[in-house]
């Protein structure tokens, strides 16, 4: 009977114990210089060690994003008696380490408890304990994943050479699976709100849902194809505290770069981290691609903007303050401009005058029909014109067994066509004479409704950045 005894004291022992977290800077030990085949840490695509990369991301910085605190404070100002709660709310996707034990003994953290541990964000021993338990479903969404509490690190390769970081941080590395799986994102990268005052369940960001909907997972592609883009080459995976690879392993692939860029460049420049910022603009770069086609129908010239969305998900996606529009010039053959489409008025960021710009965003309304910028009072999308993903069909969630998820686009104008992978713009402009056009595909981190007096944005950073230009011409 005594290994049964001992069996069950262990498994006893095991559920009450909770989750532990280190400091990254106890994996950066053996996960910073991560040698390359010739013997040095840094290759062709530069740091290649999780470490170096995670901290130059903003998952690193999910607690202590100065927008992201402003953002609390306006949330927090509209219902100061709900503050408690909603600093909770607020602190369980962004500082996971110091909201999970609070979660799961039952009570509440406020942001006045953030110790330096849980200003980590999203940190090492969070995403490599999350168990494969609920994934993809329902029950995970919203930052609702479960953490193992037998010290596992998961990871992707099969009989990781386990003693040394068993030595020196009491983690097992494990092989698992639902590491390289979208559904790991999905958790935390699925936001659904109760709106304040009641109503039906909101679906505030939804990266990956957009993506379930779309061709991507049956063409293999996850969040992890796109943000932590692998390298061609093989690669040690650990290296020893002084440097050097543990004699017994051998290089693996394929080897996932800890990258984690999005959209989001203005935040990085405000923090003054240069890597992060030209990582975000790299990424945007990647975002779409853009044609222009003119032909004349009675003497007004149509204009036809073609945009190609190549991410995984609607353009732009998830946080509600990203936007995205065509800048359109048609110039006359002296090159004075004619017709301009979505250009800005310099000191407030709105759009010029002119006709109605082409604008791709999410705008909340509230349970009245007002639109709200607030996270707790949305209730509703009063527009959703965003470039759904290639294959794009919201039906697929419920094939999918995920019922009551609307991702559908909501009131398009009837000059934007949006389709399964694209968007086409189309403009009439009343000229007859010949045209050289220009249009031009611009983003924004934080458009100027969503702005917030504790976060004003240094004017020297207003600029949109540039994703993608197309030019032609009209005889
Ligand atoms: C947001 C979640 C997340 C965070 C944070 C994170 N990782 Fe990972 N890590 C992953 C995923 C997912 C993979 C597997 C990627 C793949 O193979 O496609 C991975 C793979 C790895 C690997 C295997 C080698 C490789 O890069 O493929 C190591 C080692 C690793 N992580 C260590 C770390 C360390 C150390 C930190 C903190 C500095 C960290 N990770 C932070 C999600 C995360
Ligand atoms: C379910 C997880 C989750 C919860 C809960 C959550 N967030 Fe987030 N939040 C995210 C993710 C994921 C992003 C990244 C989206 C992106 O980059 O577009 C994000 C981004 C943001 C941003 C944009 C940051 C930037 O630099 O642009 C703000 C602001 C923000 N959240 C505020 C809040 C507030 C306020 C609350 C509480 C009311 C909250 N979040 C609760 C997951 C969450
Ligand atoms: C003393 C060195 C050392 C420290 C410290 C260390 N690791 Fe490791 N880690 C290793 C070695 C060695 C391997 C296995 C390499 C192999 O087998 O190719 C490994 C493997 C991994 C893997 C991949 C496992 C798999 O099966 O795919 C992950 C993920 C990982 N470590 C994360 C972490 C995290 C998170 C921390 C901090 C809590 C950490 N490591 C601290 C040495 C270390
Ligand atoms: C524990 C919750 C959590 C998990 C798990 C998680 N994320 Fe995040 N992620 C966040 C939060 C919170 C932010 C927002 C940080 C901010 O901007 O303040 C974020 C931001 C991001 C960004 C946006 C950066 C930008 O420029 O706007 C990307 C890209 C991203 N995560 C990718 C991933 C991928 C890929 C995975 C899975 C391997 C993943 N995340 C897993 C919580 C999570
Ligand atoms: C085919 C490539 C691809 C796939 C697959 C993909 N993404 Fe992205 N993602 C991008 C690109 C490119 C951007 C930058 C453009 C943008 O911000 O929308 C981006 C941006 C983001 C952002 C930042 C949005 C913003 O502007 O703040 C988040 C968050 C994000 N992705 C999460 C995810 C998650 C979660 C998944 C998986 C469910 C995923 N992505 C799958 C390519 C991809």
């Amino acid at each position: 009977m005594r290994p049964l005894i001992f069996l069950l004291a262990t498994l006893s022992l095991a559920a009450q114990q909770p989750a532990r977290f280190l400091p990254e800077q106890a994996c950066a030990l053996c996960h910073t210089r991560i040698p390359n085949a010739g013997g040095s840490w840094r290759d062709d695509a530069g740091w290649v060690g999780p470490s170096h990369l995670w901290k130059n991301s903003m998952m690193a910085h999910a607690a202590q994003d100065p927008y992201w605190r402003a953002k609390i404070a306006f949330e927090t100002a509209l219902a100061p008696s709900e503050a408690r709660a909603i600093e909770d709310k607020c602190l369980r996707c962004h500082a996971p380490i110091d909201q999970y034990p609070k979660r799961i003994a039952g009570t509440q953290l406020a942001l006045a408890g953030l110790t330096s541990l849980g200003r980590e964000g999203v940190s090492c021993t969070v995403c490599h304990q999350i168990e494969a338990r609920g994934l993809g479903r329902a029950e995970s969404f919203t930052g609702s994943f479960t953490l193992g509490t037998d010290d596992r690190i998961y990871g992707p390769f099969a009989d990781p050479f386990t003693m040394p970081m068993l030595h020196h941080t009491g983690f097992t590395a494990t092989e698992a699976g639902h590491i390289r799986q979208a559904a790991l994102c999905g958790s935390c990268h699925t936001v659904i709100t109760h709106p304040r005052g009641g109503g039906a369940d909101f679906v505030e960001q939804a990266p990956f849902l957009e993506w379930l909907a779309s061709e991507y997972p049956q063409k293999g592609s996850t969040c992890q194809s796109c943000h932590m883009p692998a390298l061609d080459s093989a690669q040690y995976i650990a290296h020893r505290p002084p440097g050097g690879a543990f004699p017994p392993t051998s290089p693996r692939s394929p080897f996932a770069r800890h990258l984690f860029a999005g959209g989001n460049a203005l935040v990085p420049a405000v923090l003054g981290n240069v890597e992060m910022e030209s990582r975000a603009r790299q990424q945007l770069g990647r975002a779409l691609k853009l044609d222009v086609t003119a032909r004349r129908e009675k003497g007004v010239a149509i204009v036809d903007v073609v945009v190609t969305n190549l991410t995984g998900h609607k353009l732009p996606t998830a946080f509600p303050s990203r936007q995205m529009w065509i800048h359109l010039q048609a110039r006359d053959n002296t090159g004075k401009v004619v017709f301009e489409s979505g250009g800005l008025d310099p000191a407030s960021g709105a759009f010029a005058g002119g006709p109605e710009p082409v604008v791709f965003e999410a705008v909340y309304s509230d349970a009245q029909g007002r639109a709200t910028v607030s996270l707790l009072e949305a209730a509703r999308y009063r527009k959703d014109t965003r470039i759904p993903p290639a294959g794009f069909r919201a039906s697929r969630l419920a094939e999918a067994g995920l019922r009551g998820f609307d991702i559908a686009p909501v009131a398009v104008p009837a000059n934007i066509d949006l389709q399964p992978g694209m968007a086409i713009a189309s403009f009439r402009v009343t000229s007859s004479a010949p045209l050289e056009l220009e249009a031009e595909a611009l983003f924004r981190t934080i458009q100027p409704s969503h702005e917030l007096p504790a976060f004003p944005i240094p004017a020297k950073l207003r600029q949109p950045v540039s994703l993608a230009r197309a030019t032609t011409t009209l005889r």
